[in-house]
């Protein structure tokens, strides 16, 4: 999808010629004597349209108004998320047309907040992305451009430009989320991590099974030990401010399929387990919008990457593992692999003394049962962190919820063969699952996003939500330093590159 800004207002956009025009009508409509607010004003008057989000008056080829087909959009009151129920219900209304450009009109909305325009972009990305990789015929969506029009373009741009990188980031993320396992083994998760390397100030390493020994990694190696695929750890680095200023470290669990191992979960929607690597998606996808934005910042991403599949090399339950960190782990059940790969991951991350190191995993069944889709879990041993986190989760509209790391929980993770055990007892899975990883994680200020409900989306509309790097891009450029004449700069400087873009040790 191709997306421009423009600034046309109410009259300028009844001469503005395109297959659609999709007008979100605020409930506070304020009169304007142009042709597009005399119908609008017109319709709810008459009873026909009521700008309550989300409803919907169409029309066509209208006297006054250039466009073929008009669509009168309730917005309510013009906040992001009334926006995005609108965009929805709008470019829903579309889906079966032959449109192939459209305009969204925001002119409107009276004091449109930037978040607001931020949020219609990314909302017109979500409801006409076709995922297409894997179809012979592949029918790409109809609509190719679309055109958000508002009364002050410079006043909206940086909304816009957001918007326009977060697609990249979430598009990225929901294809080799959406990619069967086939597709998306941890080998082509470390060659898309190579593309991503290509970009500016965005270098990769990729790791393969003997550094991954080399580094005691032998919680990671227990997991990949039973698949026939090899195991990738990538290691990703945006180096937008000066090399002294102390990284955010972003940690995506990276199993490209989980059945269980050993342990083996049951047929039904077990397909649904490729999907394992959604918190490795969303870092290489949180790294394609820095990318595009360049903040003055330095993230570092690590994506430890395997199957965890059956066999006669498999890890056992009750197998003893020494991770990387030198504590002993004892796997009661080889399903509970997340962790495994995670721990190690977070040890790796210690080398960077980092500001903050954020996982985000698709870890367990049970944070499905708490939440569902609509909050990924937050959890966090660090209280500014942790509040930086949930403000961006309010702010994108990606919401997560704060749950507890009370010691207590630790309990049923004791045991009488190793320094602790893979999994505690059935009650607070989630809960139990990132006290383990806890452990992991004593020497930077952590947080851990459990986004197993909201990675994706089952049923008919089975596919990937590319959530959370909305989330994820929010908290990192709150973290940006306020531009201060002279001093740091908000966006990264221009570098010239001499060095190659990326190294390869696989
Ligand atoms: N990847 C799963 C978690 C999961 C399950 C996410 C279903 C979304 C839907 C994870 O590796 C897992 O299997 N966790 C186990 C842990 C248990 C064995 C303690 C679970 O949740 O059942
Ligand atoms: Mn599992
Ligand atoms: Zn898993």
């Amino acid at each position: 999808m191709d997306f421009e800004l423009k600034t046309l207002n109410r009259t300028r956009i009844c001469s503005e010629k395109c297959d659609a025009l999709l007008v979100l009508i605020p409930q506070n409509l304020s009169s304007d004597d142009d042709p597009l607010s005399a119908l609008a004003a017109l319709a709810i008057k008459s009873g026909d349209f009521e700008a309550k989000p989300g409803k919907l008056l169409s029309a066509y080829r209208t006297p006054g108004i250039a466009a073929t087909r008009i669509l009168l959009v309730g917005a309510g009151d013009g906040s992001p998320k009334n926006v995005r129920i609108a965009v929805n219900a709008a470019l829903g209304a579309l889906k079966n047309s032959n449109a192939q450009r459209a305009v969204l009109c925001l002119s409107a909305l009276n004091n449109l907040p930037p978040d607001a325009v931020r949020t219609a972009v990314v909302a017109c990305s979500d409801a006409t992305y076709v995922y297409t990789t894997t179809k012979s015929k592949a029918s790409p969506a109809k609509l190719q451009r679309i055109v958000i029009a508002v009364n002050d373009a410079a006043n909206a741009r940086a909304g816009f430009d957001k918007g326009t990188a977060l697609v990249k980031g979430i598009e990225l993320a929901k294809e080799w989320a959406n990619r069967p396992a086939n597709h998306a083994t941890p080998t082509l998760l470390a060659v898309a991590a190579k593309d991503l390397g290509k970009l500016r100030n965005i270098k990769v390493e990729v790791l393969g099974p003997k550094e991954v020994a080399k580094l005691g990694m032998g919680s990671f190696m227990a997991v990949a030990q039973g698949t026939a695929e090899p195991l990738r750890f990538i290691v990703l680095h945006y180096e937008g401010a000066a090399k002294a200023v102390a990284p955010v470290v972003l940690v995506g669990k990276g199993i490209t399929f989980d059945s269980g191992g050993i342990s083996m979960k049951p047929a039904h929607e077990m397909d649904e387990m490729k999907f394992d690597m959604c918190g490795a998606a969303s870092v290489l996808g949180t790294f394609r919008a820095l990318a595009e934005l360049q903040p003055a910042l330095n993230v570092v991403g690590l994506i430890p990457a395997s199957e965890n599949m059956t066999g006669g090399r498999a890890v056992k339950p009750g197998d003893v593992v020494t991770s990387m960190s030198g504590q002993m782990i004892e796997i009661l059940n080889t399903d509970a692999e997340g962790r495994l790969v995670l721990c190690d991951a977070l040890t790796y991350a210690e080398r960077f003394k980092p500001k903050a190191v954020i996982d985000i995993a698709t870890l367990t069944g049970a944070c499905v049962v708490a939440l569902g889709g609509v909050r990924s879990a937050l959890f966090s041993t660090d209280e500014p962190l942790a509040q930086a986190l949930a403000q961006a989760g309010e702010s994108s509209l990606d919401l997560c919820w704060r749950m507890p790391l009370d010691e207590e929980y630790a309990e049923g993770l004791k045991t009488n063969f190793a320094d602790v055990a893979n999994i505690a007892g059935k009650a607070a899975g989630a809960v139990t699952a990132a006290k383990f990883l806890q452990r992991f994680a004593a020497s930077f200020p952590w947080a851990h996003l459990d986004i197993a409900g909201t990675a994706w989306k089952g049923g008919a509309a089975k596919g990937a939500t590319g959530r959370p790097v909305s989330l994820l891009l929010d908290y990192l450029l709150s973290q940006v330093p306020l531009a201060v004449p002279g001093k740091a700069p908000t966006r990264a400087k221009p570098v010239k590159r001499s060095t190659p873009v990326s190294r390869t040790r696989a």
